[in-house]
This record gives C-alpha cells, sequence and structure tokens, in this order.
C-alpha cells in the first residue's frame, strides 16, 4: 500500500505534489519520489525515509514543471531503497503504483528475454516497461495503458505520465481506491479524498476496474470493458478533513485525549434528544430479519468487533461470529439472506476487509459498514454505512477510532435487544443511561495518565509483555498487547485470564510484566485467581481496576492502576484508556517513533 498523487497544474507542481504526499503518508513512509515534467522531458527526484527526505532533494535540488506524479512508499516487493522507490520509468513512461501486481515475475521474465532492462527489484517497474513496449509497437499512450492492463492481476492504483506530453495524465485502478480531483483548469488523480483537499473539493470516484485519460480541461473514464463511461462528481467536505497536533507532541496523545469529547459527538449521533430511545439517522437496521451476525475486520477494528460478539450474545441473544477479514474471505464461509454482515474500518480502505465486503455483497441479508472515513470504498460498497464520529485519526496506532467503533456497536446491541424483545423501553433507557456516563468516565480515567507514565518506564525495561482479561475485557488484553507491540516494539501477548494455565503460564518468570485488566464484575474473583496463579509463579503483576478491585486484590501486586468504577457493559470503553497510555509511554521512554511506527502504515491497502 502506498499513496498516490497526480497533477495536470497552471504552476509549478512539485510544492504541491509534496503537500498531497505528506496527506497520504498514513499510507506508508518508507521511501518517496516524484516525476515533473519541465520543457516536455521528464525529471525525478526520489529519496528513502519519510517526506522530509524527498524534501531536502527536492530543496538540493529544485523541479520546475507544470505537471507530475509522485508517491510515497510502504513496501512490498523490493527493500525501501532509492532505487525501488516510485516512480518508475521505461523509456518515455513514468508510473507510480499501490497494490501488488501478483504476475509481475512472469511478465518481468518476458520482458527482460527481450532485452528489457531493470531499475529496480518492484512489482511495479514492469507497467512502465509494457506500456513503454506497447508504445515502441506504436500504440498512443492510452492504447497502451489498456493493453497493458489488460495483462496485469492483482491489486492497483496506477498513474501515469509521459514524455513529450505536458497536458495528459493516465489513471487506472483496480481493487485500490483511486480519484479524480476538478480543479479550474487544473486537473488532479489522488489515492483520496483527503490527499486532494488541499486543491479540490470536486472529486469523481473512479468504480473497481475503471481507468481515465486527462487533460486540463478534459477526463474521459473507460470501464474494464473499455466502454465510455461517466460516474458523478461530488463534493467532499474539505473543512473536515483538516488536522493538526494542536498543543500534543504526538498525534496519538492528541487522539487519546479526544476521545471523551468525539464519543459523545457519537453518541448524540446515535440517541435521541431525550436519551430513552437508540436513533440511527438515515435508517436503523432491523435486526429482528437476522438469525446471525458476522462481524469482520482487522486489528484493532476486528478487536471492537470482538468486544461486540459480547455484547450482542448477552443483550439481544443473536448469535454473533467474528473473523479477521484476511482469513474470513478465503475460507469461504456460507453466508445467506438471514445473516447481517457487518465490517468494520476506521479508513473505510484496508484492502483485506474490502475484500471481505465484496465476498458477502449479494449473499447477506444487508451489509453494514461501520466506519470513520465516510468517502471510503468501504462506505460507498456498504448498504448501510454508519459514521463513528471519531474525526480524522493521523496517528498509525488506533485510538478515537476504537472507542467510537465500540460506541456505535453498544447502541447498535442495545438497539437490537430492545428490537428482539430482550429488552424493554425502560431498559433500553437504563441501557443508554450507562452509556451516557462514558465520556465522563474515559475523561476520569485519562487522569491517571501521570500513573500510566510511571509504570511505563518500567515496561519499558521488559522484553516481553502479558496481558490478561476475561470476558469482554478479554479483547482488551489483545488490543493492550497490539497497541503495545505497534509502538514500543516490545513482544506483548493478549490471553484470557482463564487460558493462561493452559500453556502461557510457561512464559511467567519475574522478568515478564503481566498486565491484568480487571474491573470489578461477575468474573472478578476468577481473574484474581488466574492473577494469584501468576504471582504464585514470581510473575510481576499489574493490576488495572476500580478502587474496590484494587482494595480486594491489589496486595501482592507490582503495580496498581485505578479507573474509574463503571458498569460492567461499558467497562471496555474505559479500560481502552490504559491499554492506549501504557503503550504510549512505554514507546516514549523507549523513544520510537509513535505516530509512524516502523514498518506500518494506517491504511492498509495490501492483502
Ligand atoms: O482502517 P482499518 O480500521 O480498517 O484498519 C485496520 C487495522 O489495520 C488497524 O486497526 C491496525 O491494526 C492499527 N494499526 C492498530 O492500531
Amino acid at each position: 500500500m502506498c499513496g498516490i498523487i497526480g497533477i495536470l497544474g497552471k504552476a509549478d507542481v512539485a510544492p504541491m505534489l509534496l503537500t498531497t504526499l505528506k496527506r497520504l503518508e498514513y499510507r506508508g513512509y518508507d521511501s518517496a519520489g516524484v516525476v515533473v515534467i519541465n520543457d516536455g522531458s521528464m525529471q525525478t527526484r526520489r529519496a528513502v525515509g519519510k517526506l522530509e527526505a524527498l524534501e531536502m532533494a527536492l530543496k538540493a535540488a529544485p523541479l520546475q514543471g507544470n505537471s507530475g506524479i509522485g508517491h510515497t512508499r510502504w513496501a512490498t516487493h523490493g527493500a525501501p531503497t532509492e532505487a525501488n522507490a516510485h516512480p518508475h520509468r521505461a523509456g518515455k513512461v513514468a508510473v507510480v503504483h499501490n497494490g501488488i501486481i501478483e504476475n509481475f515475475q512472469p511478465l518481468r521474465e518476458e520482458l527482460l528475454a527481450k532485452g528489457h532492462q531493470f531499475a529496480s527489484e518492484t512489482d511495479s517497474e514492469v507497467v512502465a516497461h509494457l506500456v513503454m513496449r506497447a508504445m515502441d509497437q506504436g500504440q498512443s499512450p492510452a492504447q497502451a495503458v489498456a493493453s497493458t492492463l489488460a495483462r496485469l492481476e492483482g491489486a492497483f492504483a496506477l498513474a501515469f505520465l509521459f514524455d513529450g506530453e505536458d497536458d495528459l495524465m493516465i489513471g487506472a485502478r483496480r481493487g485500490s481506491p483511486l480519484a479524480i480531483g476538478h480543479g479550474e483548469g487544473e486537473m488532479y488523480l489522488g489515492s483520496d479524498a483527503m490527499a486532494l483537499a488541499p486543491v479540490t473539493s470536486r472529486i469523481t470516484y473512479l468504480e473497481e476496474g475503471d481507468w481515465v485519460v486527462l487533460t486540463r480541461n478534459s477526463q474521459q473514464i473507460y470501464d474494464a470493458l473499455g466502454n465510455g463511461v461517466s460516474r458523478p462528481e461530488v463534493m467532499v467536505n474539505v473543512d473536515a478533513m483538516q488536522v493538526d497536533k494542536g498543543n500534543h507532541r504526538h498525534f496519538m496523545t492528541k487522539e487519546i485525549f479526544e476521545q471523551p469529547s468525539v464519543m459523545a459527538l457519537a453518541l448524540s449521533h446515535y440517541l435521541s434528544p431525550d436519551h430513552s430511545q437508540i436513533h440511527v439517522p438515515g435508517g436503523a437496521p432491523d435486526f429482528t430479519r437476522f438469525d446471525r451476525l458476522v462481524l469482520v475486520a482487522c486489528g484493532t477494528a476486528y478487536y471492537a468487533c470482538h468486544v461486540a460478539k459480547y455484547w450482542f450474545e448477552q443483550m439481544a441473544r443473536i448469535p454473533v461470529e467474528i473473523d479477521v477479514a484476511s482469513e474470513f474471505r478465503y475460507r469461504a464461509p456460507p453466508i445467506g439472506r438471514r445473516d447481517m454482515v457487518i465490517v468494520v474500518s476506521q479508513s473505510g480502505e484496508t484492502a483485506d476487509t474490502l475484500a471481505a465486503l465484496h465476498y458477502v455483497k449479494g449473499k447477506a441479508g444487508q451489509v453494514v459498514a461501520i466506519i470513520n472515513a465516510t468517502e471510503s470504498s468501504i462506505a460507498r460498497e456498504a448498504d448501510l454505512a454508519l459514521p463513528i464520529k471519531a474525526g480524522v485519526e493521523v496517528s498509525v496506532a488506533s485510538s478515537k477510532a476504537f472507542t467510537c467503533q465500540l460506541t456505535v456497536f453498544a447502541a447498535l446491541a442495545i438497539l437490537a435487544a430492545r428490537q428482539r424483545g430482550e429488552l424493554d423501553a425502560a431498559g433500553e433507557k437504563a441501557q443508554i443511561a450507562k452509556l451516557v456516563h462514558t465520556p465522563r468516565l474515559l475523561d476520569e480515567a485519562l487522569k491517571a495518565e501521570p500513573q500510566m507514565a510511571a509504570a511505563a518506564r518500567e515496561l519499558a525495561k521488559a522484553r516481553d509483555i502479558l496481558f490478561l482479561g476475561r470476558g469482554p475485557l478479554y479483547p482488551l488484553a489483545l488490543e493492550g498487547a497490539l497497541k503495545l507491540k505497534e509502538l514500543s516494539y516490545i513482544h506483548a501477548e493478549g490471553y484470557a485470564s482463564g487460558e493462561l494455565k493452559h500453556g502461557p503460564i510457561a512464559l511467567i518468570d519475574e522478568r515478564v510484566p503481566v498486565i491484568c485488566f480487571a474491573p470489578v464484575d461477575a468474573l472478578f474473583d476468577k481473574t484474581v485467581s488466574n492473577m494469584q496463579e501468576v504471582m504464585a509463579r514470581g510473575g510481576k503483576v499489574l493490576l488495572v481496576s476500580d478502587a474496590k478491585g484494587i482494595a480486594r486484590a491489589g496486595k501482592g501486586t507490582w503495580a496498581q492502576l485505578e479507573m474509574p468504577e463503571c458498569d460492567p457493559f461499558i467497562a471496555p470503553i474505559i479500560y481502552a484508556i490504559p491499554a492506549q497510555l501504557l503503550a504510549y509511554h512505554t514507546a516514549t521512554e523507549k523513544g520510537t517513533d509513535v505516530d509512524q511506527p516502523r514498518n506500518l502504515a494506517k491504511s492498509v491497502t495490501v492483502e
């Protein structure tokens, strides 16, 4: 996955390529590059590392010209080196690519046999060579792109420029998103509307298999069969896409501390003004039509599904299946009209989740998306898209999106329970009353930050860390471990507290901190027993609980973190705060790159 941009402009495009690429850095940040056409001929600058490196390269050797394409990379084929950075060039052709060309190896061998020489190890470079070869055989740029697309397997969004063609840019998409931006006598291509926000709010989304020939004043879109088609132009809300860190050192802390306010916003979206009913603007899903819910997502969004499984099953008595999107699609599970499938994604562009959505469309009774990016592919392709209202999330590690996903799920679980007769009107109101307390309780939980920072100073010394939780706190243990791994690079695992004795307890010794999420609930004593089993083996327990829990079970633990007392229903939302802040402070203690951890990207647009 990578970010791509293209501009046919009226002034020098290099500065604007950089500005727009910065908004795509969430897609990858291991190398970047641009090609600009100056006096009819293409010139390239590429650099390894984040965009600042490319910025420096452009300062040292500026590029002039009004047409250009740019790319920020997350390496798939070939290490993050300058030679592997995009744009790739072959003869008169330059290309930037997001996705994976799955048949690149046979194509490359075929081209090598015909005398082509490659400058990189990437899958993408074959695309430039195929187009160049077709042009050398007399095809126009558009014909050459069309014949090349027919030979490609896999997923891609592509943007092409051509030597000597200052007013021509060609784009194509299959499996990866690509949008056209319309300016006044200017034309743009971008991986998403957010990248194009500094230059335009007039967007045309290409559909699966589309490709487009652009000049400054025209566009001709073709579908996968080569038929000319028209796609609607839409206005996107550009203001909502402006982002900064405020007074925070990192986007991650800004986003963690925003949670009480964005959650209040999410709640007001899904509650009636008097807080007596769940209200879904635009039409509520009807849970009486379904025998089963199937929840599919990746990473943190998957853990939100895992919590939701407990809520739907306990409150609404409806069976729930959950799966990670990358497995779901390939195990080809039976899906029928009595299934509602809910896909969850912050970015709305995660390739695995999008593929899962494609798999269930036409099979499931309804496909619902719980989504942050409302202009994304997943939002547009689902039968019903429910916004989480978290606002733009920049930090690669997800925080506020998680708690807002949980908020939407909590509202839907109450709604399902009410519709299916498991809750009466008073019961619905009582559950809502618990939810309404979450912003205040999140605020209280955030006040324990200094204690979390102190604990993190110790955690940062560990090589392995375990997280434990029971019931709906089990997914929080998994989320805590994921956050810690991706931010601090310390190995961490989450386990169901009761499962530890079935094997993982062999890992316990005095060097392995064990973080135990244990609010006082119906399972508290059982969790405490599991904690005792750890301490009996020399394990160093950090107990995360409320005042009563700490009074009852804090003795003998290495440290305690006090969370506000809360109803067990909303505990998974409140305990997200220690899961996030322990990871954050451990990472800052270790000096890792919190907002852009190594090897990761915010939006994972390859399978
Ligand atoms: O954009 P999505 O919610 O679909 O992303 C899913 C995962 O890639 C994402 O949650 C990832 O696990 C985060 N880095 C976790 O912090």
